[in-house]
Parts: structure tokens; sequence; C-alpha cells
């Protein structure tokens, strides 16, 4: 294949219309893609379908579009469980289960099927996109577009490069991102968790450390990043705040810091212990904190409204 970049897509198939499935789709009709949601399973996407219209109301709302727009971004959107699909598109994303069999095993079919220039991406949280391009018959035109949940809110997109992944493939979903108005990384080598996983892992393994060395309690850790350094986060970033707060004195605190920072190479005990107890967090009503009696449904939505008001400051969303 040529390594000349190509016109961003329009016609994309979303496979898997679960929780990121559908607000995904919901959000490439909105800019003017057409769309067809794929589920094997018609109950998720009738799901999907109220969900979506549901969305839809909620950009009417809040004036974002009106309701003739409304309707043409519904219209762009197609629901089905038909594989005929994988024989259409210009950019499929894979957002079905996280298991690497299966998603082989689609991604064997989908490959059988598609144009020879399209592009395949998947939204894995994890696997290898090296490992999961074993099963595409054009590495070249396969891609990690890794979306982070809520994604209606969350701006970030991580572009992640495999081995065989050609710049001109790359450069194209970046600029699907860019045209989905999201804030597009590329991550230049597959490695586990990408950049943004190893980040979160990175914080919370210490986050976890400190509690159980009774330093701090997880309220206490959860307000050290709210009301410290998750500010100075959501606005530069480590890199820069270093750069302000002067790399000497970075250098110099690094320097008998660094040797005392946790390095447990396992699950800490206290995600451990959770674990075990079935303590999964909002979903089964208890982890760090207590989601019974409703608070889910009440903690969701409060979470929602921060990242919205925090996200439409910064980035006028
Ligand atoms: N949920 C998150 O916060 C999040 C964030 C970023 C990335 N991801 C990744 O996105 C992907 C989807 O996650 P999710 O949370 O939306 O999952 P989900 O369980 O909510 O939805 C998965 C959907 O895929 C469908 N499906 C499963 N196997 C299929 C197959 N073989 N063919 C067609 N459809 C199939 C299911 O019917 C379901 O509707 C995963 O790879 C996950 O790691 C999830």
């Amino acid at each position: 294949m040529s390594d000349t970049k190509q016109s961003v897509p329009r016609s994309v198939v979303i496979a898997g219309a679960g929780t990121m499935g559908y607000s995904m789709a919901h959000i490439f009709a909105q800019y003017g893609f057409t769309v067809t949601l794929y589920d094997m399973a018609e109950e998720a996407l009738e799901n999907a379908r109220t969900r979506i219209a549901e969305a839809t109301d909620n950009l009417i709302e809040d004036g974002k579009l009106d309701r003739a727009q409304g309707d043409a971004l519904q219209q762009r959107l197609g629901y089905t469980t038909d594989k005929a699909c994988f024989a259409t598109f210009d950019l499929l994303v894979e957002c079905i289960i996280e298991d690497l069999a299966i998603k082989h095993t689609f991604f064997r079919e989908v490959s059988e099927q598609a144009k020879p220039d399209a592009i395949i991406a998947t939204n894995t949280s994890g696997l290898s996109i090296n490992a999961l391009a074993e099963a595409v018959a054009h590495p070249e035109r396969f891609i990690g577009m890794h979306w982070f949940n809520p994604s209606n809110i969350i701006p970030l997109i991580e572009i992640v490069r495999g081995d065989a992944t050609s710049d001109a493939a790359a450069e194209t979903v970046r600029d699907v991102a860019l045209a989905l108005r999201k804030k597009p990384v590329v991550i230049a080598k597959d490695v586990p968790g990408f950049a943004a996983n190893r980040l979160q892992f990175a914080v919370l393994r210490e986050a976890l450390h400190l509690v159980e060395e009774g330093v701090v309690d997880a309220q206490g850790i959860d307000d050290v990043m709210r009301y410290g350094l998750g500010l100075r986060y959501a606005c530069l970033g480590p890199l820069a705040i270093a750069d302000f707060g002067g790399l000497d004195t970075f250098h110099h605190i690094a320097s008998y810091l660094n040797a005392d920072l946790s390095c447990d190479n396992k699950p800490s005990a206290l995600l451990e212990e959770a674990y075990r107890e079935g303590r999964y967090g909002v979903k089964s009503g208890r982890g760090f904190y207590d989601y019974g009696d409703g608070r889910d449904v009440e903690a969701t939505r409060e979470r929602d409204a921060a990242y919205l008001a925090v996200a439409s400051v910064l980035y006028g969303a």
C-alpha cells in the first residue's frame, strides 16, 4: 500500500454497542460521519438506540443542536447485527469484549470482507496492538484508537501504533479524532497500558501504598489529588509542572525520594482484599466508598457534572 495519507474516512462501523460503543457511534454521527453500529446482540442495539436518542435530546436541550440537526444526526446512524457491514466501511472501530481470542476471531472475519484500503482500529484498554494485529490481513492498516469513559466528555484519544502500523494509517486516524473535536495523542510504541493507564496505575500504586502504611486515609488521598495535584494536572501535566517547579529542585527531590516510592509488582493488598470481597466500587454498591441506596446513580451524576464543568471551562466543551 502507498504510504500517502488517506482522506478522512466518512463511512464508519462501530463494532460493539456497549458502554463505549454506543457513545462513540453517537459522537461520530454528531460530527457528520455515516455510522453503522454493529453488535451480535439485538438487545445491545436496542439499548444503544434508546441511549443515543436520550443523548441527542440532551444536546438539543443544552442548545448544542437544534431539532433538525438532532434528527439529521440520528438519520446518519444505522443499527445492525448483519456482518455484511464488514464489506463497506472506510474505518471500523472495534469495541467488543476485552478478550484476545474473541477479538481475534472477530478481526479475522472482518479482515476477510474489508475493502482493500479500509482501516481497522481497536478501542482495547490494554491488549497488545501487535498481538491483536496477528488476526488481520493488513497490519499496516491496523491501529489502537483508545477512548476514555465517559467518551462524550473526556477529550483524550490515544492513537496507538503497532510495529506494522503505517504512518498513513496513524495520520488518518489522528485526523478522524481531530474531526471529532477530540485530543489525539500518538503513542509510538505498543507497550502495556499505553501511556494513560501506565500513569494512572503508577499513581494508584503509590496511593494504595500510602493508605496501607497508615500515612493518610482514602479520603485524604482523594483530597490531595482533587485539591492539589489534580487541579494542576488538568491545566498543565507533570512535565510542564516540573518546568515551573524548577528541574534542579525536582532533580534534588527525585534523588532522595524515588528510592522510597512503592515498586510493588503485584496488585496491592488493599486492592486484593476489595476484589476478594466483591467490593468492585460503584457497580457493586461498595468500593473505597459506599454507593448503596441509590448513591451510585447520584455519584455518577455528580461526577459527570463536575467533569463537564471543568471541560467546559478548560476546553469550551
Ligand atoms: N468501559 C470502559 O471504561 C472502557 C474504556 C476504554 C476502552 N474500553 C474498551 O472498549 C471495549 C468495549 O468495552 P465496553 O465497556 O464498551 O464493553 P461492554 O461489555 O459494555 O460492551 C461490549 C459489547 O460488545 C458486544 N460483543 C461482544 N462480543 C462480540 C462479538 N464477537 N461480536 C459483536 N459484538 C460483540 C456485546 O454484545 C456488548 O454489547 C473493550 O475492549 C474495553 O477494554 C472500555
